[in-house]
């Protein structure tokens, strides 16, 4: 039963519960609140991958898919694929759009915590993470997480929302966020506190610089980052040596 105290944003524990709610609509308000560009970024990050045959791709908080989706329609280098997340109705959701396609049997999703990745040490050529990392309780356990699935030589991408560093971009930038993208969201999921959180999260997480250190910190080694979209959006790229 609702509370007069209980807040109508969601903890950080309970935030994949929040997705379940919001998948019905969850691709249909991402593609409108980013005007489609996040078809775009997707695909960029896809040129981060590491070079050679046979890799084997680990996407956590995947989602709906569309980040795997993206890489598999684009890298038929990529032997095989896993997606990881802890909404089963997300995930439901991309198994039924992975059904389709023609690479069906070489991808797989599993409801699983990025926090406690239930893969061996050293497995993956690739983990990708595209706007889930500021979702998680805990970034470091995941970034550590990440490491230790990892190949040694093998490689980090995270696509995630930043802030513009130019003022005047900051300032629109930080209005559409408050102002315009939680009316969006309010208007096609009907769940409008669930896009005031996230975008709460856009403005607070760390990004851009700090965010390379954080990666540097859970000792990735030369983490680099690809601001796209004047900064609204950054793609960060490191290696497990
Ligand atoms: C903004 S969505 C991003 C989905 C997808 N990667 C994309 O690019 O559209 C964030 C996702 O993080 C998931 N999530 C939150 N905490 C998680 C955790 N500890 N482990 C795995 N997934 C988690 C949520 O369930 C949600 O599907």
């Amino acid at each position: 039963m609702e509370t007069k105290n209980q807040p109508k944003t969601p903890s950080r524990e309970d935030v994949w519960k929040m997705f379940d709610q919001i998948s019905p609509t969850y691709d249909k308000v991402n593609r409108a609140m980013t005007a489609g560009l996040d078809v775009i970024w997707r695909k960029k990050m896809g040129s981060f991958l590491p070079k050679g045959k046979d890799l084997y791709v680990l996407d956590c908080a995947t989602g709906t898919g569309d980040q795997l989706i993206s890489l598999m329609d684009n890298h038929p280098n990529i032997a095989k694929a896993t997606g990881i997340d802890l909404s089963e109705q997300m995930l439901e959701i991309g198994r039924r759009k992975i059904s389709h396609l023609p690479y069906k049997e070489k991808v797989s999703l599993l409801n699983a915590s990025a926090l406690d990745i239930p893969f061996p040490d050293d497995t993956f050529d690739c983990v990708t993470m595209s706007f889930g990392i500021r979702n998680v309780t805990s970034p470091t356990v995941c970034l550590q997480e990440i490491y230790r699935v990892l190949k040694p030589g093998g490689r980090v991408l995270i696509l995630e929302s930043s802030v513009p560093q130019t003022p005047v971009i900051k300032q629109l930038h930080l209005l559409y966020l408050r102002k315009v993208l939680p009316k969006i969201g309010g208007w096609l999921s009907a769940k409008k506190d669930a896009y005031v959180y996230l975008n709460e999260t856009m403005e607070t997480f760390p990004y851009g610089k700090a965010f390379c250190h954080l990666l540097e910190i859970n000792r990735f080694s030369s983490a680099k980052m690809l601001p796209l979209m004047l900064g609204a959006v950054t793609i960060y790229y490191a290696d497990k040596s």
